[in-house]
């Protein structure tokens, strides 16, 4: 069997008492397309800042391309090819669109900070290609024309596509993307959807997907994982995600889309406060780890 791009393997963490992540097994195959779902609380966010390296498992091995990332800073971590976004929009809202997407190319950067100063020919390199990088990410995201704006100037569904333009500015084998549709309408969830699509396609990165939005997960991923209380409760393709008794009763009154009847579909939600196909609400918690470049650099 060919190995995996990306691991985990019993991967644990309890805050306190609670067991946030407990014993989680998740493969990523390269180019891979894979959704972690679950409902609210079940410890989607805390395997990203698990992965990131923000929180360093109790048990259990991460590993990227057979290397093990247990105990890296979040900043090696992104050098060894894993970007994120977040839960709650993290971009540098007082500097332009260009220079958020040039900040996440500069993990790249290779010159020095005394080159830097210097401004030496090959610092001058170097910042010419970070331009052209960067500005070639905000065509691909159909940003160009907003370059110069500031990047907090723009409308909630290009900010998070600004982000994700500059997670990919670190050129990661592996993008993990938190709720990207969440607080967008039907027409810019349709086009995040075809961007993914091509992102994967065109950078043939893995991309590791949490969202809400059972449509979006379901259109767009090869195999799922969902997660509950912390623990995976089932994995596999779409349909056999749907159709699994222990994911309907998850969702308690979800109706997944494609599944046949959901039997407690007009029971009392369990605090799922998104539904699926409506836009999430941002929440803020201690899972987010502070600065915009938290767990990219
Ligand atoms: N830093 C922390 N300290 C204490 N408890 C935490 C911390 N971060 C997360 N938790 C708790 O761990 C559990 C998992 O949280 P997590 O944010 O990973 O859930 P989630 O699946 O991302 O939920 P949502 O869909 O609402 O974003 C929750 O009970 C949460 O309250
Ligand atoms: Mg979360």
């Amino acid at each position: 069997m060919v190995s995996p791009l990306f691991e985990l393997r019993h991967v644990s963490l309890a805050f306190g008492g609670l067991k946030a992540v407990d014993r989680v097994d998740l493969a990523l195959p390269a180019g891979g397309l894979h959704g972690l779902i679950g409902p609210n609380g079940a410890g989607k966010t805390t395997v990203f800042n698990l992965i990131t390296g923000i929180y360093r498992p109790d048990e259990g091995d991460l590993r990227l391309a057979g290397r093990r990332l247990n105990g890296l800073s979040p900043h090696r971590i992104a050098h060894a090819g894993i970007a994120r976004t977040f839960q709650n929009i993290r971009i540098f809202a007082q500097l332009t669109v260009l220079d958020n997407v040039r900040v996440g190319c500069h993990v790249r950067a290779r010159h020095t900070m005394a080159q830097a100063i210097l401004r030496t020919a090959g610092h001058i390199a170097g910042e010419r290609l970070i331009q052209a990088d960067a500005r070639a990410l905000l065509d691909t995201f159909g940003l160009a024309d907003h370059a110069q704006e500031l990047a907090g100037s723009l409308p909630h569904g290009q900010q998070r596509r600004l982000e994700i333009a500059r997670a990919l500015a670190t050129h990661p084998t592996l993008l993990l993307l938190d709720e990207p549709a969440a607080g967008m309408n039907p027409t810019e969830k349709a086009a995040l959807k075809a961007l993914i699509r091509r992102i994967r396609d065109h950078y043939q990165l893995a991309i590791l997907l949490i969202e809400h939005d059972m449509s979006l997960v379901m259109d767009l991923c090869e195999q799922i994982t969902v997660l509950d209380y912390g623990q995976v409760i089932a994995r596999g393709t779409p349909p056999e995600v749907q159709n699994n008794p222990k994911v309907i009763e998850a969702y308690l009154g979800e109706p997944i889309p494609g599944a046949s009847a959901n039997p407690r579909a007009e029971g009392a939600t369990r605090g799922n406060t998104k539904n699926a196909g409506t836009a999430g609400t941002a929440e803020t918690r201690p899972e987010d780890h502070p600065g915009p470049e938290g767990g990219q650099g």
